[in-house]
């Protein structure tokens, strides 16, 4: 009987013999319902390298052994990253002086790092610490730094307590579109180029983890997120300050702020007044209630006005308008809410430009 991810390989149904999954080749990608023999096949695929996508409370991610220089490799096969993108570590546990002891940080932790680790995992926050020894250079694209966080959501965490060590994981998404935050997004992704997706349910969050620095001498915000920099400050004292984006020329410290990412194929644009008007070649997506009744192609991101329901649906949403291949997805103005820094950076990042109802037209500038 051979252990794999502490548990025996003899308790449960074998679904399909590993050595017959070609990685490289068109694979049969499963989908199924997140399970205790489904997650002990996740944790069978995962020790032999393969890839798995899995639910977390953010947005599907595409896992694999952190550790493990080929088997991360297989993330960026099957995202078509480029390698100069470094990727989140999910780790096992909180516990951020075990993760130095296995050689995954570095001595001594950033002042702050335990704080905040206390304060919001496990959750949608991602730490950039001191890379450890034990971490691939593959992870982070050469980087000394490493990202790292302990998610909530629970198949997340049964699938790494089971396997007791990182795992790399990537939103489940083809490079530069819409992160997944359901399965059935997951497999419209990667269908044929993963072995398994293990169905956890819609994502309760909808938008990734807030990516804070902790390696200079003041912590910066790399990504806005579903921890707010109100939250973060109640911690730090101060809030964050926010990075620059990136130049797309360079090498990229944090992949997530390219000027052009989580982006629809249908051309998004952003306009800076509530949207009156929908000619019906486009789709659009409104963040405040009107006065009149909506036409089918426009529809409401958040009907309880909650931000938090605005990230929920944000992706689903630009997900099925971009399905009924419109010209143009317009977008309302953003309301100021606790959440709205991280939905004007995915919006603005989605966007090819800006639009103004112009003489009974839309007129589209290009960004
Ligand atoms: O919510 C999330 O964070 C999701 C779920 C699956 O955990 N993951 C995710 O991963 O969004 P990804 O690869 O799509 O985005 C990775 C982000 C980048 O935008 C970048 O800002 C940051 O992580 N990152 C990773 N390693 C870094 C490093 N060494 N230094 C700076 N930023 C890093
Ligand atoms: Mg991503």
């Amino acid at each position: 009987m051979q252990s794999v991810g502490g548990l025996s390989r003899d308790k449960g149904p074998r679904l399909f013999s590993l050595p017959d999954l070609a990685y490289s080749c068109n694979v049969k990608t499963l989908l199924l319902p997140a399970s205790a023999d489904s997650i002990r096949l996740a944790c069978e695929l995962l020790q032999q390298d393969e890839c798995v996508a899995f639910p977390t409370e953010t947005v599907y991610g595409l896992g694999a052994l952190g550790l493990r220089p080929a088997a991360v490799a297989k993330i960026f096969q099957a995202k078509g990253r480029p390698s100069t993108d470094p990727l989140i570590l999910h780790l096992p546990s909180t516990d951020l002086r075990q993760a130095v002891s296995l050689g995954i940080l570095k001595n001594p932790l950033p002042p702050m790092a335990e704080q905040l680790a206390a304060a919001f995992w496990p959750g949608p926050l991602t730490l950039v610490l001191p890379r450890g020894p034990s971490v691939p250079h593959q992870v982070t694209a050469g980087l000394e730094t490493v990202a790292v966080r302990y998610p909530s959501h629970p198949v997340a965490r049964q699938l790494l307590t089971a396997l007791n060590t990182p795992l790399a994981g990537p939103s489940a998404n083809r490079f530069g579109r819409i992160s997944p935050t359901d399965a059935s997004a997951v497999l419209s992704e990667l269908d044929g180029k993963i072995p398994l997706i293990l169905d956890g349910g819609p994502c309760l969050s909808g938008i990734e983890s807030t990516v804070l620095s902790l390696v200079h001498s003041a912590p910066t915000l790399l990504r806005p997120g579903m921890i707010s920099p109100q939250e973060l400050s109640q911690i730090l004292g101060d809030v964050p300050s926010s990075a620059p984006t990136n130049d797309p020329k360079k090498a990229q410290p944090a992949p997530g702020m390219l000027p052009s990412h989580y982006a629809p194929s249908t051309p998004l644009y952003l306009c800076d007044q509530p949207i009156e008007n929908f000619p019906t070649s486009n789709q659009y997506l409104l963040f405040t209630t009107r006065a009149t009744s909506l036409p089918p192609h426009a529809r409401l991101l958040a009907p309880s006005n909650q931000p938090e329901e605005s990230a929920r649906n944000l992706y689903r949403m630009l997900r099925t308008m971009d399905q009924l291949q419109p010209k143009a997805i317009l977008v309302d103005p953003i309301p100021d809410s606790p959440l709205a820094p991280a939905l004007r950076d995915r919006l603005s990042r989605a966007s090819r430009g800006t639009a103004r109802w112009h003489e009974g037209q839309w007129i589209f500038s290009l960004k």
